[in-house]
Protein backbone atom coordinates (compact mmCIF):
# COMPACT_ATOMS: atom_id res chain seq x y z
CA UNK A 1 0.00 0.00 0.00
CA UNK A 2 1.24 3.36 -0.52
CA UNK A 3 0.53 6.22 1.86
CA UNK A 4 1.19 10.05 0.70
CA UNK A 5 1.37 12.71 3.28
CA UNK A 6 2.04 16.44 2.59
CA UNK A 7 2.89 19.82 3.74
CA UNK A 8 3.94 22.96 2.93
CA UNK A 9 4.29 25.13 6.23
CA UNK A 10 6.20 28.34 6.11
CA UNK A 11 3.75 29.86 9.05
CA UNK A 12 3.65 29.71 12.89
CA UNK A 13 1.19 26.99 13.36
CA UNK A 14 3.07 25.28 10.60
CA UNK A 15 5.47 23.20 12.64
CA UNK A 16 2.01 21.82 13.72
CA UNK A 17 0.49 20.40 10.71
CA UNK A 18 4.35 18.76 10.40
CA UNK A 19 4.02 17.14 13.62
CA UNK A 20 0.54 16.05 12.11
CA UNK A 21 1.48 13.98 9.59
CA UNK A 22 5.08 13.32 11.13
CA UNK A 23 2.56 11.63 14.24
CA UNK A 24 0.16 9.92 11.15
CA UNK A 25 3.62 8.81 9.98
CA UNK A 26 4.66 7.20 13.10
CA UNK A 27 1.29 5.79 14.00
CA UNK A 28 1.09 3.95 10.25
CA UNK A 29 5.07 2.54 10.64
CA UNK A 30 3.99 1.20 14.61
CA UNK A 31 0.28 0.06 13.48
CA UNK A 32 0.47 -1.91 10.55
CA UNK A 33 1.21 -4.86 10.25
CA UNK A 34 0.76 -5.00 6.23
CA UNK A 35 4.95 -5.06 4.87
CA UNK A 36 5.01 -3.18 2.19
CA UNK A 37 4.23 0.19 3.15
CA UNK A 38 5.37 3.29 1.78
CA UNK A 39 5.13 6.61 2.80
CA UNK A 40 6.23 9.74 1.29
CA UNK A 41 6.00 12.93 2.67
CA UNK A 42 5.79 16.37 0.68
CA UNK A 43 7.26 19.58 1.68
CA UNK A 44 8.91 22.05 -0.15
CA UNK A 45 11.35 23.27 2.29
CA UNK A 46 12.00 19.75 4.88
CA UNK A 47 11.63 18.61 8.51
CA UNK A 48 9.00 21.44 10.12
CA UNK A 49 8.84 23.26 6.95
CA UNK A 50 12.39 25.25 7.83
CA UNK A 51 9.84 26.62 10.62
CA UNK A 52 12.57 26.14 13.37
CA UNK A 53 11.25 27.99 16.98
CA UNK A 54 8.42 29.72 14.63
CA UNK A 55 5.99 28.41 17.79
CA UNK A 56 6.10 28.78 21.55
CA UNK A 57 5.98 25.38 22.56
CA UNK A 58 3.60 25.81 25.88
CA UNK A 59 2.25 22.44 26.25
CA UNK A 60 -0.77 22.30 28.90
CA UNK A 61 -4.27 21.23 28.87
CA UNK A 62 -6.32 24.19 30.13
CA UNK A 63 -7.67 27.34 28.61
CA UNK A 64 -8.41 30.21 30.70
CA UNK A 65 -11.74 30.60 28.92
CA UNK A 66 -13.21 27.01 28.47
CA UNK A 67 -13.74 24.67 31.08
CA UNK A 68 -11.96 21.46 29.94
CA UNK A 69 -10.86 21.26 26.76
CA UNK A 70 -12.02 18.52 24.91
CA UNK A 71 -10.68 15.22 25.37
CA UNK A 72 -7.73 17.20 27.68
CA UNK A 73 -6.22 14.25 29.59
CA UNK A 74 -5.99 11.87 26.46
CA UNK A 75 -4.02 14.61 24.30
CA UNK A 76 -1.93 15.27 27.23
CA UNK A 77 -1.13 11.93 28.13
CA UNK A 78 -0.74 11.15 24.53
CA UNK A 79 1.46 14.47 23.50
CA UNK A 80 3.99 13.50 26.28
CA UNK A 81 4.42 10.30 25.13
CA UNK A 82 5.09 11.22 21.62
CA UNK A 83 7.85 14.01 23.47
CA UNK A 84 9.43 10.64 25.12
CA UNK A 85 9.56 8.99 21.38
CA UNK A 86 11.48 12.02 20.09
CA UNK A 87 13.94 12.18 23.57
CA UNK A 88 14.67 8.19 23.37
CA UNK A 89 15.38 8.60 19.21
CA UNK A 90 17.87 11.45 19.89
CA UNK A 91 19.31 10.62 22.94
CA UNK A 92 20.18 6.84 21.25
CA UNK A 93 21.08 8.70 17.81
CA UNK A 94 23.65 10.85 20.23
CA UNK A 95 25.04 8.21 21.84
CA UNK A 96 25.63 6.42 18.37
CA UNK A 97 27.97 9.96 17.32
CA UNK A 98 29.72 10.38 20.81
CA UNK A 99 27.71 14.07 20.72
CA UNK A 100 30.02 16.04 23.12
CA UNK A 101 28.33 16.73 26.57
CA UNK A 102 29.25 20.22 26.50
CA UNK A 103 28.90 23.36 24.44
CA UNK A 104 25.03 22.73 24.01
CA UNK A 105 23.50 25.75 22.64
CA UNK A 106 20.34 27.71 24.40
CA UNK A 107 16.97 26.16 22.64
CA UNK A 108 19.02 22.77 22.05
CA UNK A 109 16.15 20.62 23.69
CA UNK A 110 13.07 18.97 22.81
CA UNK A 111 11.41 19.37 26.11
CA UNK A 112 11.96 21.81 28.64
CA UNK A 113 10.15 20.55 31.98
CA UNK A 114 10.24 23.81 33.95
CA UNK A 115 6.51 24.47 34.14
CA UNK A 116 4.45 27.31 33.67
CA UNK A 117 2.85 30.43 35.65
CA UNK A 118 -0.16 33.02 34.83
CA UNK A 119 -0.62 35.59 37.42
CA UNK A 120 -4.06 36.87 37.30
CA UNK A 121 -4.34 40.28 35.83
CA UNK A 122 -7.86 40.68 36.17
CA UNK A 123 -10.73 39.23 37.39
CA UNK A 124 -12.21 38.62 34.09
CA UNK A 125 -10.59 34.91 33.82
CA UNK A 126 -9.97 34.01 37.30
CA UNK A 127 -13.30 32.33 37.94
CA UNK A 128 -12.68 30.03 34.94
CA UNK A 129 -8.82 29.05 35.76
CA UNK A 130 -9.93 28.26 39.77
CA UNK A 131 -12.65 25.98 38.34
CA UNK A 132 -9.62 24.77 36.30
CA UNK A 133 -7.79 24.14 39.16
CA UNK A 134 -10.15 22.41 41.10
CA UNK A 135 -10.79 19.98 38.31
CA UNK A 136 -7.07 19.75 36.98
CA UNK A 137 -5.97 16.42 35.69
CA UNK A 138 -3.72 14.25 38.03
CA UNK A 139 -0.76 14.40 36.14
CA UNK A 140 -0.84 18.47 35.44
CA UNK A 141 -1.59 20.15 38.42
CA UNK A 142 -2.96 23.81 38.67
CA UNK A 143 -1.73 25.15 42.28
CA UNK A 144 -3.05 28.72 42.54
CA UNK A 145 -0.66 30.57 44.84
CA UNK A 146 0.61 34.09 46.32
CA UNK A 147 2.73 36.31 44.87
CA UNK A 148 5.66 35.54 47.44
CA UNK A 149 5.52 32.08 46.02
CA UNK A 150 4.96 33.22 42.50
CA UNK A 151 8.33 35.23 42.99
CA UNK A 152 10.08 32.31 43.96
CA UNK A 153 9.16 30.71 40.95
CA UNK A 154 10.33 33.65 38.87
CA UNK A 155 12.18 36.45 40.47
CA UNK A 156 10.39 39.95 39.86
CA UNK A 157 7.17 38.37 38.34
CA UNK A 158 4.39 40.84 38.56
CA UNK A 159 1.67 39.88 40.39
CA UNK A 160 -0.97 42.65 41.07
CA UNK A 161 -3.80 40.60 42.79
CA UNK A 162 -1.82 38.61 44.44
CA UNK A 163 -2.94 35.50 43.06
CA UNK A 164 -1.35 33.75 40.11
CA UNK A 165 -1.24 29.76 38.85
CA UNK A 166 1.39 27.35 38.46
CA UNK A 167 0.80 24.28 36.41
CA UNK A 168 4.52 22.51 37.92
CA UNK A 169 4.19 19.63 35.43
CA UNK A 170 3.85 22.08 31.78
CA UNK A 171 6.18 22.44 29.52
CA UNK A 172 8.27 23.87 26.80
CA UNK A 173 8.95 21.79 23.51
CA UNK A 174 10.91 23.43 20.85
CA UNK A 175 9.28 22.68 17.84
CA UNK A 176 11.73 22.14 15.57
CA UNK A 177 14.03 19.70 17.78
CA UNK A 178 11.13 18.06 17.98
CA UNK A 179 10.03 17.55 15.01
CA UNK A 180 13.50 16.35 13.32
CA UNK A 181 13.68 13.60 16.83
CA UNK A 182 10.28 12.23 15.64
CA UNK A 183 11.47 12.03 12.25
CA UNK A 184 14.60 10.11 13.30
CA UNK A 185 12.34 7.87 15.40
CA UNK A 186 10.23 7.11 12.24
CA UNK A 187 13.41 6.13 10.22
CA UNK A 188 14.88 4.27 12.88
CA UNK A 189 11.84 2.42 13.64
CA UNK A 190 11.40 1.04 9.83
CA UNK A 191 14.78 0.30 9.67
CA UNK A 192 14.66 -2.08 12.50
CA UNK A 193 11.51 -3.67 11.64
CA UNK A 194 13.28 -4.30 7.97
CA UNK A 195 16.47 -5.59 9.57
CA UNK A 196 14.49 -8.09 11.51
CA UNK A 197 13.05 -8.95 8.77
CA UNK A 198 9.62 -8.43 10.22
CA UNK A 199 8.03 -6.07 7.80
CA UNK A 200 9.37 -3.93 4.91
CA UNK A 201 8.78 -0.67 4.76
CA UNK A 202 9.68 2.55 3.19
CA UNK A 203 9.39 6.41 4.46
CA UNK A 204 10.68 9.11 2.38
CA UNK A 205 11.10 12.33 2.46
CA UNK A 206 10.54 14.87 -0.68
CA UNK A 207 11.58 18.21 -0.85
CA UNK A 208 8.81 19.27 -3.25
CA UNK A 209 5.72 21.20 -3.21
CA UNK A 210 2.75 19.64 -4.50
CA UNK A 211 -0.35 22.38 -6.29
CA UNK A 212 -3.08 20.58 -5.91
CA UNK A 213 -4.55 16.63 -5.19
CA UNK A 214 -5.07 15.58 -8.51
CA UNK A 215 -1.32 15.56 -9.11
CA UNK A 216 -1.37 12.00 -6.58
CA UNK A 217 -4.27 10.66 -7.73
CA UNK A 218 -2.51 7.91 -9.53
CA UNK A 219 0.28 6.87 -7.20
CA UNK A 220 -1.36 6.51 -4.07
CA UNK A 221 -3.93 4.04 -2.01
CA UNK A 222 -4.50 7.54 0.01
CA UNK A 223 -3.10 10.91 0.85
CA UNK A 224 -3.66 12.93 3.73
CA UNK A 225 -3.46 16.97 3.49
CA UNK A 226 -1.64 18.29 6.49
CA UNK A 227 -1.47 21.50 5.30
CA UNK A 228 -2.58 23.71 7.93
CA UNK A 229 -4.22 26.90 7.02
CA UNK A 230 -2.28 25.95 3.24
CA UNK A 231 -5.24 23.35 2.55
CA UNK A 232 -7.54 26.46 1.98
CA UNK A 233 -5.44 27.66 -0.87
CA UNK A 234 -5.76 24.06 -2.98
CA UNK A 235 -7.98 24.56 -6.06
CA UNK A 236 -9.87 21.94 -4.71
CA UNK A 237 -10.69 22.70 -1.41
CA UNK A 238 -10.61 26.29 -1.58
CA UNK A 239 -13.51 28.24 -0.57
CA UNK A 240 -14.81 25.37 1.30
CA UNK A 241 -13.59 24.90 4.43
CA UNK A 242 -14.95 26.44 7.44
CA UNK A 243 -11.61 28.25 8.41
CA UNK A 244 -10.64 31.76 9.48
CA UNK A 245 -7.34 32.86 9.11
CA UNK A 246 -5.53 34.80 11.76
CA UNK A 247 -1.87 35.99 10.79
CA UNK A 248 0.12 35.76 14.41
CA UNK A 249 3.83 37.69 14.47
CA UNK A 250 6.12 36.26 17.31
CA UNK A 251 9.55 37.75 18.71
CA UNK A 252 12.75 36.20 19.08
CA UNK A 253 14.44 38.42 22.35
CA UNK A 254 18.06 38.08 23.78
CA UNK A 255 19.21 39.08 27.12
CA UNK A 256 22.50 40.90 26.26
CA UNK A 257 25.94 39.55 28.00
CA UNK A 258 26.57 42.85 30.33
CA UNK A 259 23.14 42.07 32.20
CA UNK A 260 23.44 39.97 35.09
CA UNK A 261 20.14 38.61 35.53
CA UNK A 262 19.77 36.14 33.50
CA UNK A 263 16.56 34.44 33.15
CA UNK A 264 16.68 31.16 36.16
CA UNK A 265 17.30 27.82 34.92
CA UNK A 266 14.66 26.31 36.10
CA UNK A 267 12.56 29.07 36.60
CA UNK A 268 8.62 28.46 34.76
CA UNK A 269 7.79 30.11 31.21
CA UNK A 270 4.90 32.60 31.78
CA UNK A 271 1.61 32.96 30.25
CA UNK A 272 -0.25 35.95 30.42
CA UNK A 273 -2.01 38.27 27.80
CA UNK A 274 1.24 37.68 25.82
CA UNK A 275 3.04 34.28 26.74
CA UNK A 276 7.19 34.14 27.35
CA UNK A 277 8.39 30.56 26.39
CA UNK A 278 11.99 30.68 27.58
CA UNK A 279 14.19 28.69 25.32
CA UNK A 280 17.40 29.37 28.30
CA UNK A 281 18.50 31.94 30.40
CA UNK A 282 19.49 34.65 27.72
CA UNK A 283 16.56 33.29 25.19
CA UNK A 284 13.30 33.57 24.98
CA UNK A 285 9.96 33.79 22.44
CA UNK A 286 7.42 36.48 23.14
CA UNK A 287 4.14 36.62 21.34
CA UNK A 288 2.09 36.66 20.12
CA UNK A 289 -0.49 38.68 17.94
CA UNK A 290 -3.74 37.90 16.43
CA UNK A 291 -4.32 39.78 13.20
CA UNK A 292 -7.81 38.19 12.00
CA UNK A 293 -9.06 38.06 8.74
CA UNK A 294 -5.56 37.98 7.15
CA UNK A 295 -4.53 35.95 4.04
CA UNK A 296 -0.90 36.49 4.19
CA UNK A 297 1.17 33.17 5.35
CA UNK A 298 4.47 34.80 4.69
CA UNK A 299 7.20 34.09 7.60
CA UNK A 300 8.95 37.40 6.90
CA UNK A 301 7.81 40.29 8.80
CA UNK A 302 8.10 43.70 6.90
CA UNK A 303 9.40 46.56 8.97
CA UNK A 304 6.17 48.38 9.93
CA UNK A 305 4.53 44.81 10.56
CA UNK A 306 7.43 44.26 13.75
CA UNK A 307 6.87 47.82 14.69
CA UNK A 308 2.78 46.91 15.48
CA UNK A 309 3.67 43.85 16.73
CA UNK A 310 5.89 44.70 19.21
CA UNK A 311 4.53 48.03 20.58
CA UNK A 312 1.37 45.29 21.25
CA UNK A 313 3.61 42.38 22.85
CA UNK A 314 6.35 44.68 24.72
CA UNK A 315 4.27 46.69 26.93
CA UNK A 316 1.88 42.80 27.64
CA UNK A 317 5.27 41.01 28.69
CA UNK A 318 6.23 44.07 30.61
CA UNK A 319 2.90 44.03 32.57
CA UNK A 320 3.86 40.37 34.41
CA UNK A 321 7.47 40.36 33.56
CA UNK A 322 8.92 43.96 33.82
CA UNK A 323 12.11 42.92 33.23
CA UNK A 324 12.02 42.22 29.65
CA UNK A 325 13.06 46.13 29.19
CA UNK A 326 16.52 44.83 29.57
CA UNK A 327 15.98 41.80 27.06
CA UNK A 328 16.96 42.74 22.89
CA UNK A 329 14.78 41.61 20.31
CA UNK A 330 16.78 39.68 17.92
CA UNK A 331 14.06 39.12 14.96
CA UNK A 332 10.28 38.48 14.22
CA UNK A 333 8.69 36.54 12.15
CA UNK A 334 5.02 35.24 11.42
CA UNK A 335 2.97 32.41 10.30
CA UNK A 336 -1.06 32.40 9.72
CA UNK A 337 -2.86 29.99 11.77
CA UNK A 338 -6.27 28.09 10.72
CA UNK A 339 -8.95 28.27 12.90
CA UNK A 340 -11.48 26.07 13.01
CA UNK A 341 -15.25 27.12 14.09
CA UNK A 342 -16.59 27.55 17.44
CA UNK A 343 -18.90 24.15 18.22
CA UNK A 344 -21.07 23.29 21.17
CA UNK A 345 -17.06 21.11 22.13
CA UNK A 346 -15.29 24.27 21.50
CA UNK A 347 -12.92 24.97 18.71
CA UNK A 348 -11.66 21.49 17.79
CA UNK A 349 -9.76 20.61 14.63
CA UNK A 350 -11.13 19.44 11.34
CA UNK A 351 -10.49 16.19 10.03
CA UNK A 352 -12.13 13.16 7.69
CA UNK A 353 -12.35 11.63 4.20
CA UNK A 354 -12.71 14.39 1.52
CA UNK A 355 -13.06 12.37 -1.50
CA UNK A 356 -16.42 14.26 -2.05
CA UNK A 357 -14.99 17.47 -2.50
CA UNK A 358 -12.26 16.41 -5.15
CA UNK A 359 -15.53 14.79 -6.90
CA UNK A 360 -14.25 11.52 -7.21
CA UNK A 361 -15.91 7.69 -6.16
CA UNK A 362 -15.86 7.77 -2.21
CA UNK A 363 -13.23 5.35 -1.85
CA UNK A 364 -11.43 7.12 1.52
CA UNK A 365 -8.41 8.20 -0.55
CA UNK A 366 -8.17 11.71 0.21
CA UNK A 367 -8.32 12.69 4.23
CA UNK A 368 -8.03 16.20 5.72
CA UNK A 369 -6.38 17.25 9.20
CA UNK A 370 -6.44 20.93 9.51
CA UNK A 371 -7.66 23.90 11.27
CA UNK A 372 -5.38 22.98 14.66
CA UNK A 373 -5.54 26.87 15.16
CA UNK A 374 -3.04 27.74 18.09
CA UNK A 375 -3.97 24.33 19.76
CA UNK A 376 -1.69 22.00 17.33
CA UNK A 377 1.08 20.43 20.08
CA UNK A 378 -1.81 20.02 22.06
CA UNK A 379 -4.01 17.87 19.45
CA UNK A 380 -1.61 16.61 17.37
CA UNK A 381 -0.75 13.31 19.57
CA UNK A 382 -4.14 11.91 20.31
CA UNK A 383 -5.22 13.29 16.73
CA UNK A 384 -2.41 11.90 14.62
CA UNK A 385 -3.04 8.25 15.93
CA UNK A 386 -6.77 8.08 15.29
CA UNK A 387 -6.76 9.41 11.96
CA UNK A 388 -3.63 6.87 10.75
CA UNK A 389 -5.82 4.18 12.31
CA UNK A 390 -9.05 5.63 10.30
CA UNK A 391 -6.89 5.93 7.01
CA UNK A 392 -5.38 2.62 7.60
CA UNK A 393 -8.40 0.54 8.01
CA UNK A 394 -10.53 2.63 5.44
CA UNK A 395 -12.73 4.05 7.90
CA UNK A 396 -13.78 7.40 8.60
CA UNK A 397 -15.98 5.69 11.66
CA UNK A 398 -12.63 6.08 13.71
CA UNK A 399 -12.61 9.20 14.05
CA UNK A 400 -14.90 11.02 16.71
CA UNK A 401 -17.73 12.85 15.14
CA UNK A 402 -17.29 16.03 16.61
CA UNK A 403 -14.33 16.45 14.30
CA UNK A 404 -15.71 15.29 11.31
CA UNK A 405 -19.24 17.14 11.84
CA UNK A 406 -17.94 19.88 9.98
CA UNK A 407 -18.61 18.32 6.68
CA UNK A 408 -22.32 18.06 7.37
CA UNK A 409 -22.42 21.62 8.16
CA UNK A 410 -20.98 22.60 5.12
CA UNK A 411 -23.12 20.95 2.85
CA UNK A 412 -26.05 22.02 4.11
C1 LIG B 1 2.66 39.29 2.64
O1 LIG B 1 3.81 39.57 3.38
C2 LIG B 1 4.99 39.66 2.59
C3 LIG B 1 6.15 39.75 3.52
O2 LIG B 1 5.88 40.59 4.54
C4 LIG B 1 4.88 40.84 1.66
O3 LIG B 1 6.03 40.96 0.89
C5 LIG B 1 3.68 40.62 0.78
O4 LIG B 1 3.49 41.73 -0.03
C6 LIG B 1 2.44 40.36 1.61
N1 LIG B 1 1.36 39.98 0.73
C7 LIG B 1 0.15 40.47 0.83
C8 LIG B 1 -0.84 39.94 -0.16
O5 LIG B 1 -0.16 41.32 1.64
C1 LIG C 1 18.06 45.85 33.99
O1 LIG C 1 19.35 45.43 34.32
C2 LIG C 1 20.00 46.27 35.27
C3 LIG C 1 21.46 45.85 35.37
O2 LIG C 1 21.59 44.47 35.55
C4 LIG C 1 19.25 46.16 36.59
O3 LIG C 1 19.84 46.96 37.57
C5 LIG C 1 17.81 46.62 36.36
O4 LIG C 1 17.05 46.43 37.52
C6 LIG C 1 17.16 45.85 35.22
N1 LIG C 1 15.89 46.45 34.86
C7 LIG C 1 14.73 45.88 35.09
C8 LIG C 1 13.53 46.63 34.64
O5 LIG C 1 14.64 44.78 35.60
Amino acid sequence: MFFCCFTKAPQICCSWCWICWIVCGLAFVQSSEESNLCIDIYDEVGIGGGASGMSGGLLHPYSPKVKLLWRGEECWKESLKLLNVAEDARSSKSLDMVMPKTGLKEGDFIVRRSGLVRPVLSVKNMHMMNDNAQNCIASCRIESIHKDAAQKLVPDLCVPLDLAFHMPEAVNVNPQNYLEALYLACKTFVKSKCSLGISCKELNLHKESVLNLLELAGDYDAVIVCLGSGAAFLPELSGRLPLRMCRGVIAHLQLPDHIREDYPENSPSILSDAWLAVQGPQTLYLGSTWEWKSRNFSRHVPQEEASKALAELLPKASAVYPAIKNWTVKGTCAGLRAMPPLTAEGSLPLLGCVDEFIGGPTECKYWLFTGLGSRGLFYHALLGKLMAQAVLSCNEDLIPSELTSWKHRVKQ
